[in-house]
Formats: C-alpha cells, sequence, structure tokens
C-alpha cells in the first residue's frame, strides 16, 4: 500500500532533475524524439552499449549517472527488444529500475519501431503502478539501506497527451480495483475476518454501488445451509454481500460474478497440516476479486448492469464444526454428504449460485475461487483453470486472458465424471477423491447452476504467492480484476 505513485502526460521534452529513462531497440535505435532530446549524449549511449555487450534485449538496462549535457541527475536506457512489447508488462520493468527513492522520473515513451498509441500508453502506466504495491501496513521498521517507496511524480512523454490521458482514466480505475483485491488477500486473517471484509466491501456504496450485507439469520432464512455449515464452527460469524451496478440499459439482466471468501481455511475437522497453512488466509482471493472488479466498473462508470456476490466465511475447527459424514441440505435443496471438512469452498459457492441464479436471472455468472489445490498440480501459477458450460464464454474469457496476461485454460466438465462424486447417503458428496480434482470440484459446482451459462475459474494458483512477476512485487496478485473488466468491456456494455 506504498502511495500509488502520480502517473503525469506531457509532450516529449527533456527533465530538468530526477531520472529519465529512455528506450533503446533491438537494433540499438532510439526513437526520433529521444535521438534529439539526448543530444551529444547519443554518442556516450552508443559506446556505452557496446562496451556493455547491451544489445537493446527487452527489458536490458544501461544506466548513467549524472549525464553531461543534461539537467536530470540520472540517465536510465531500457531495451524495448525487436518485437511489439507487452507494455503493461514493460511499465512493470522500467517501475522495477526506477530506484525507490527517486521523487521524480519522467520516461520518453518514444519507441523507435512507431509512436506508441493512447492505449499502449496508458497500459504502459498500468504496469508502473503495479509494480509500485508494496503492502507496508505492517511493517513498523526497515533494515539498513532499504528504502521506502514515497510517494513518486511520473512522466510520460507521449506524442498524444489528451488521448493517453482519458486511456489512463479507465485503467486507474482497473488499477485501484487490483489494488484494493491485492490489500484484501495480503491482510491478516485476524484482521480481515467475514465481519470486516463485509464492511470493506461496503464502502462501493460511494461509488454508486448498492450493497446488502446478509447476516446468518438472512442467510438461515434463504436455507443457505451448505455455506452456513463452514461458518459454523468459527467464532466468527459468516456474511454475503451482494453488490450491484446498474449502468446498462434498464432491464436487462446483469452479469453476475461470485467470489469464494473463506477468510482463512484451517480445512476444518479434516485439518490442513501445519506447514504453509498461513497462505490460507489468501482463501478469499476469489471474493477480493469480485470486489475489486466492481469497484473497477463503478469507478470507470462501466455501462453495465453487474452483480457480485461474495460468501464470507471461516473455516474452524471447532465443538461446533461440522464433521466428515454430516449431511447438509442446500439452498436448492439438494443433500450434500461432508466427506471432507477441507473442502468448503464448493459449499459456499454451491448456495452462492444458485441464489445468484434464481434471484437474478443473469446473463452469464462467473465463479472465481482458490478451489482446488490440484489446479496448481495441473497448471501452477501460468493459468486458472476454466470450466464451463458455455463455449461462447469460454472463447471471450480465452481471449480476454490473451489480451490481458491474467490467461485461462480450459478443462472438461462431463457427466462420466459424475459417478465420482454421488453418494451413497445424500444426493452428492463434497469430494470426488484423488483423481482429477479439480474436475470433480467444479463438477461439483455444475449440479448448482442449473441452464444459466456458467464459468468456474479456479484461481488457487494464480490468487497469490505469485513468484515475483514484473508488474507484482507483492504476495497477493489481484488476479482476475483485469480479465473480467476486459471481458465485460469488449462485450457487455451498451
Ligand atoms: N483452499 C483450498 C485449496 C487451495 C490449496 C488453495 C492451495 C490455494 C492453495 C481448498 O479449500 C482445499 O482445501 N481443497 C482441497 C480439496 C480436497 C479436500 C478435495 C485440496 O485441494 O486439497
Ligand atoms: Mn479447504
Ligand atoms: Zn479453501
Amino acid at each position: 500500500m506504498a502511495d500509488a505513485p502520480k502517473i503525469a502526460f506531457a509532450p516529449f521534452a527533456t527533465p530538468t532533475k530526477g531520472v529519465l529513462v529512455v528506450f533503446m531497440d533491438g537494433e540499438l535505435r532510439l526513437g526520433t524524439a529521444t535521438g534529439k532530446l539526448l543530444g551529444r549524449n547519443h554518442d556516450l549511449v552508443a559506446r556505452a552499449a557496446s562496451a556493455e555487450k547491451f544489445t537493446g534485449k527487452l527489458g536490458a538496462v544501461l544506466d548513467f549517472l549524472a549525464p553531461a549535457g543534461l539537467q536530470a541527475g540520472r540517465l536510465i536506457v531500457i531495451g524495448s527488444g525487436t518485437e511489439t512489447p507487452d507494455f503493461v508488462k514493460l511499465g512493470g520493468t522500467v517501475m522495477g529500475k526506477i530506484p525507490a527513492g527517486a521523487a521524480e522520473a519522467d520516461v520518453l515513451l518514444d519507441l523507435p519501431a512507431g509512436t506508441v498509441k493512447p492505449d499502449q500508453a496508458a497500459d504502459f502506466a498500468l504496469g508502473l503502478t503495479l509494480r509500485a504495491y508494496a503492502f507496508e501496513r505492517y511493517k513498523t521498521k526497515r533494515k539498513e539501506g532499504e528504502e521506502k517507496r514515497g510517494k513518486q511524480r511520473l512522466t510520460l512523454g507521449v506524442a498524444d497527451v489528451a488521448a493517453s490521458r482519458k486511456a489512463w482514466g479507465r485503467r486507474e480505475a482497473v488499477h485501484g480495483g487490483i489494488v484494493l483485491a491485492r490489500d484484501l488477500v495480503n491482510e491478516p486473517p485476524n484482521v480481515l475476518h467475514p465481519e470486516e471484509f463485509a464492511r470493506r466491501a461496503a464502502s462501493l456504496k460511494k461509488l454508486g454501488v448498492s450493497v446488502q450485507v446478509l447476516d446468518e439469520a438472512a442467510m438461515r432464512k434463504l436455507g443457505m445451509r451448505a455455506l452456513l455449515a463452514v461458518g459454523q464452527g468459527s467464532a466468527r460469524e459468516s456474511r454475503v454481500v451482494v453488490m450491484r451496478l446498474n449502468r446498462g440499459k434498464s432491464g436487462t439482466a446483469p452479469v453476475g460474478f461470485v467470489g469464494k471468501g473463506v477468510c482463512f481455511d484451517t480445512g476444518g475437522i479434516s485439518i490442513k497440516p501445519a506447514a504453509n497453512m498461513e497462505d490460507m488466509k489468501g482463501d478469499m482471493a476469489g471474493a477480493a476479486c469480485v470486489v475489486g472488479l466492481m469497484q473497477a466498473l463503478a469507478t470507470r462508470k462501466a455501462a453495465v448492469n453487474a452483480v457480485g456476490v461474495i460468501g464470507l466465511v471461516e473455516n474452524m475447527p471447532d465443538g461446533k464444526a461440522q464433521r466428515p459424514g454430516d449431511i447438509v441440505t442446500s439452498m436448492s435443496g439438494q443433500t450434500i454428504e461432508i466427506v471432507n471438512t477441507d473442502a468448503e469452498g464448493r459449499l459456499v459457492l454451491a448456495d452462492l449460485l444458485w441464489y445468484v441464479k434464481s434471484r437474478f436471472k443473469p446473463k452469464f455468472m462467473i465463479d472465481l475461487a482458490t478451489l482446488t489445490g490440484a489446479i496448481l498440480v495441473a497448471l501452477g501459477q501460468e493459468h486458472a483453470g476454466l470450466f464451463t458450460n458455455d463455449d461462447r464464454l469460454a472463447e471471450r474469457l480465452l481471449q480476454a486472458g490473451n489480451a490481458t496476461g491474467e490467461r485461462v485454460w480450459r478443462l472438461p466438465l462431463g457427466p462420466e465424471y459424475d459417478k465420482m462424486i454421488d453418494s451413497k447417503f445424500a444426493d452428492v458428496k463434497n469430494t470426488g477423491g484423488r483423481h482429477a480434482g479439480s474436475i470433480t470440484a467444479a463438477q461439483f459446482l455444475q449440479r448448482f447452476v442449473d441452464k444459466t451459462p456458467w464459468a468456474h475459474l479456479d484461481i488457487a494458483g494464480t490468487g497469490f504467492a505469485s513468484t515475483q512477476s514484473d508488474i507484482n512485487a507483492s504476495w497477493a496478485s489481484g488476479w482476475g480484476v483485469r480479465l473480467l473488466d476486459r471481458l465485460v468491456a469488449d462485450h457487455y456494455e451498451k
């Protein structure tokens, strides 16, 4: 939660202080404006490139202190490679090279290969700001020489200032949503319990989102017994939050987003081993994404009717906790045999999906959940698992994934998997054994969506503990906000 850098756009000009960042491509060419502005430093850069064997490879760096004839205190040359770069990533890479202590930096977004378009400039700014994110709320000390990133002012030199600024306005809203999602996932579980999470989600009211918080009595009345069963071993009460944004054509069905919000997952009576259990504070990453997405859509005034619903619970072992062998009746009326209390996410989602489909009759619903360790085995941290009953929705999600870099990989559903989750005592059981763990989880969810077009994103691999990436130096990724914002922007705004 380091202060987000302040982004400004300006015509190409040489700065009078701070850090100057310019680009050199894979053929060691500078952009025209850059060449002019560097003046006689052009030659210095060329000689340094040859001495350092700098080839202009994407992300490579040449660093000059106090370059003669420039008023900037530091000149950083970044390789822009030989192909059109991913501008979000490039922004992240550049932010990684700007010293934390620099109060001001100027980046000349002038690539030799051609003019940087306003959308690309905005993507670049998004990468810069995402990389600058740090969660430091609970740090009271700092190591020797470790510098805190203060409020930095970053000026991007661009060809079209007005259009770049406008494009950034939309991206900035998305940035805010990602930061909110990351903050929620990074927060410790003693602070961010279900009630506190609900309170934070309720802050979207100030953006024109209508927010309704269901307490346990309200859930009981609705018959959400599967969700309530997960939370019954916790000293903290469960909550469901319903967020609605109505900026689309009046009377048209909303798009629906559903998030797993297990604020801490001990496994319950089927308790998890101690190693890395602390990561289970992030078992609410799906819910965090839904809240971040709703904030992004509201802030950029997206012309869409959208509903976001999150189920907030804590899965604890206790005298009141549910047991393996218990049978609960879900809101849909279907009975579920609890075989493993650690397969709790699907119980929460079963009631939420049924609730959203029956109350809102959405165009589609997409759930996000850190649902199975098995998805990490299958896909690692590079793709989220995609399961869906709708080929068009699959196509659109795959496309949005490729466009944003938040990629998804489709895995199968099918009636052949049903026998793995059929129960001897109830309609369905909550685990299907070791084989195809992510698929049987999704197959379970499908029993609670009826005919509604639906997609399930298993984000257990992408939601947190991301190996440091170009655009994230933090633990939580905020994964999914960009993907779903893009899906809405491309297909569901009027
Ligand atoms: N929250 C976990 C899944 C998880 C694991 C998320 C690792 C992120 C990282 C989920 O509730 C869970 O415990 N799933 C079980 C299911 C099993 C009992 C069928 C699992 O994956 O082992
Ligand atoms: Mn679990
Ligand atoms: Zn879980």
